[in-house]
């Protein structure tokens, strides 16, 4: 976020404006509380919902009914500087309300989830991560800015780029996966694609200021590594795996120019990062250069009470804003204390004028104050879906899916097969969608059972059972009797990921195992496609299924993409960005753990379990495609910057493919005890059949080093290994002296 001259002096010369009040009001964002329309009180109704007495689609249906509380007195007050909306006619009437009627006319920012496409719905970040594809990372991000902007929302909740290495956390479905490089060209990405049309003229005709919104890269910091997997936990580490592991996203985000973050629900060592001084304003503001603001999580602000840290409100408000926070998340808290707390001498003036002035210069940049308003012909730009958009979603989805499995090479299948398409999630429009999108339309929606028909298969469905029904056997034998082979479609509903929705058992749900045991009993050839949103404890699957294919939640042309690679008129390209237990005790899981003094060996004295394995059934980076690459000739090139490995890969198949060729490294010896291996490069190769091509990766020197416990970077010399191959687990390896 980069503001001209001439935007600088009008906030400058707006704050000098404002009364203290106004400036507070800009720090203060409203989620419209449901005030009307209920049978019982908003109270009561919650504990209802708590206590299991109406159902949560029974509650969501009551919301939508209720009428809105959107404080018209207060935005006209200059009170309220922000509101979470997605309605563009509300939009116009209540930004008309702050330009108009309020003392000083400065428009609202409207702040909205847009995780993974606003209605066109791409695939969750964790599958998206999946497709190594940084431009792909940008695009679909910008499609989403474009869309959203149409009907007003100018700042996205988005992206979320917690790195996750327990997918019991029912959130890692919202992120990019285990891995902090992937995450942080994942998260920079996204910010360009979000961020950068501000900055050049659209080629479509369209305005400028229409091509970009402020991004909000969340949730900072360390939410991954909440305690147990349990949403919402408390989180402990020390200061280097905090810098070396959850913090390099976020930097990278901020270096790419992002306008926002929002703090994590969680307490880091102690201290909920919605009062962190250490990470908010020593980290964030002071050492990475955020230009824009910090705005809280939802409540927690208010949270800090139930933390044990804040006596009360006013006590809240004043370390909150004290440690960095610019805006409050709905609870009012800021508007109804911080004037008292800086008339105490409890806030200074300074923090008030610097998160006002960050607030007002992430508008100023977004050009509210000249344009305001949305046009009718914007809003209405993209009620008939542009064939574009369409066509990226479906781009998208097909280099996120992953081939875990093709023992048989029952895959491709051939359209003149009878298929038998098993398991309720096939038919489903809406489970494609995963968790955390909220402007998608059933029109769009293509399910995978629409996707065999267009695909112009000879499909029929049989329900069979799925991850919330009970197993039908008429209908088993039905599928078993007509199909030439099975597609059985399991996984887990759009409700048993993201947001409060962790799992302490990460296998299939319900009785989805013993349905697919049913289907191997028929001896008709079983596919199995997985549709899910974080990694499954798959050890029984990796031993007994022999064809299996990861296809998250892909957004709504997951039904196209997930045919294409059923019949081969796409070679997967896909790979895993989490790796994937045998069984849930093994979490937390990931690839890039540090080394022990007694590595897994066949000593019972060793690092590993009586009862399960060390490793992943699918580790990091692993991902087949319908033909084989097979890797020779590592070599390794230094120059004064930087190391090149080269390594040939070779397409040894008769179908064409695209293999992503992983660079990672070990630093061998350190005063810290390293990882085994960290991802520090990748790229896709094109190859033909029988074709062999050399592959460069470059690891420069700078970032060849890690932080300490002190947070500083440091770069030791001495032993490391490079390793380049087409996963975490397959690599070649060549061992370097290193003197920097
Ligand atoms: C979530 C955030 C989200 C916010 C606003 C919170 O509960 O943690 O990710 O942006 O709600 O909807």
């Amino acid at each position: 976020m980069q503001l001209t001259p001439l935007q600088q002096k009008r906030v400058d010369e707006l704050l000098a404006k404002m009364t203290l009040e106004e400036k507070i009001g800009q720090m203060n964002q409203l989620s419209p509380s449901l005030v009307g329309g209920f049978d019982v009180s908003f109270e009561e109704l919650i504990e209802m919902a708590m206590d299991g007495k109406i159902s949560q689609e029974e509650l969501h249906q009551k919301f939508e009914n209720a009428e809105r509380d959107y404080q018209e007195d207060n935005i006209r007050a200059g009170l309220i500087g922000c509101v979470m909306l997605q309605d563009p006619g509300k939009y116009n009437e209540l930004q008309k309300i702050a330009v108009e009627e309020s003392r000083l006319g400065i428009p609202l920012i409207i702040g909205f989830d847009v995780i993974h496409g606003y209605r066109s719905v791409y695939p969750i970040a964790l599958a998206e991560a999946g497709a190594f594809d940084p431009d792909l990372f940008r695009r679909t991000a910008h499609m989403a800015a474009k869309e959203s902007r149409t009907q007003g929302i100018s700042w996205h909740f988005a992206p979320m780029i917690d790195v996750g290495r327990d997918s019991r956390w029912g959130r890692v479905s919202e992120g990019p996966g285990e891995d902090p490089y992937l995450a942080s060209r994942f998260a920079e990405a996204k910010i360009h694609g979000l961020q950068d049309g501000a900055y050049e003229d659209a080629k479509d005709g369209t305005e400028r200021r229409e091509n970009y919104v402020a991004a909000c890269m969340k949730h900072y910091v360390a939410y991954g590594a909440a305690e147990s997997g349990r949403d919402y936990n408390t989180t402990s580490m020390s200061i280097s795996q905090l810098h070396n592991v959850y913090l390099p996203p976020f930097k990278a985000a901020t270096e790419a120019g992002a306008a926002s973050a929002m703090a994590s629900f969680n307490d880091l060592n102690g201290v909920p990062c919605t009062v962190n001084e250490y990470t908010l304003r020593r980290t964030l503001k002071e050492r990475y250069g955020l230009k824009g603001f910090v705005v809280s999580d939802a409540n927690a602000i208010r949270e800090c009470i139930d933390h044990g840290i804040a006596a009360d409100r006013y006590d809240a408000a004043r370390q909150a804003a004290n440690a960095g926070m610019d805006m409050d998340m709905g609870t009012s808290i800021y508007i109804e204390e911080l004037k008292n707390a800086v008339e105490r001498g409890d806030v200074s003036m300074e923090v008030i004028d610097e998160a006002a002035r960050r607030i007002l210069s992430v508008k100023m940049w977004l050009d509210l104050f000249d344009h305001p308003y949305i046009t009718e012909e914007a809003m209405h730009r993209y009620d008939k879906l542009p064939q574009e958009h369409v066509a990226l979603t479906l781009e998208a989805a097909k280099k996120s899916i992953v081939l875990l499995k093709n023992d048989e090479k029952v895959l491709p299948l051939k359209k003149d097969q009878k298929i038998s398409l098993v398991g309720s999630l096939a038919a489903s429009p809406s489970e494609i969608i995963g968790a955390w999108a909220m402007s998608w339309k059933g029109e769009d929606c293509v399910s995978i059972l629409d996707g065999f028909k267009n695909a112009g298969a000879d499909v029929k469905y049989f329900a069979c059972g799925g991850p919330d029904r009970e197993i039908n056997d008429d209908e088993i034998a039905q599928a078993a009797s007509f199909g030439d082979v099975i597609v059985a479609v399991v996984g887990e509903t759009t409700a048993m990921s993201g947001e409060a929705a962790s799992r302490a058992d990460t296998t299939l749900p319900g009785k989805q195992r013993e349905l697919l045991e049913k289907l191997l009993a028929t001896g008709k050839p079983v596919v199995t496609i997985l549709m899910n949103g974080r990694a499954l404890a798959l050890g029984w699957e990796a031993e007994n299924l022999p064809t299996l294919i990861e296809g998250w939640q892909l957004g709504i042309q997951m039904g196209n993409a997930i045919a294409s690679v059923v019949f081969g008129d796409y070679n997967p390209t896909g790979k895993l960005a989490a790796s994937f237990p045998y069984v849930t005790g093994q979490l937390p899981i990931y690839y890039n753990h540090t080394s022990t003094g007694r590595p897994a060996g066949k000593f019972k004295f060793t690092s590993k379990y009586i009862d399960a394995p060390t490793e992943p059934a699918f580790p990091f980076g692993y991902g087949l495609s319908y033909t084989t690459y097979q890797y020779s000739d590592l070599t390794v090139e230094e120059s004064v910057e930087a190391f090149t490995a080269k390594v040939k890969v070779k397409n040894a198949g008769n179908v064409a493919g695209t293999e992503t060729v992983q660079l990672y490294m070990q630093d061998v010896t350190a005063s810290l005890v390293r990882p085994v291996k960290e991802l520090k490069g990748f790229t896709k190769v094109a190859l033909a059949p029988g074709e062999e091509k050399e592959v460069a990766l470059t690891l420069k020197k700078a970032d060849m080093g890690f932080y300490n416990n002190d947070g500083e970077y440091v770069r030791e010399d001495g032993k490391f290994r490079l390793f380049m191959g087409g996963s975490s687990a397959e690599t070649l390896m060549q061992e370097l002296d290193v003197r920097f």
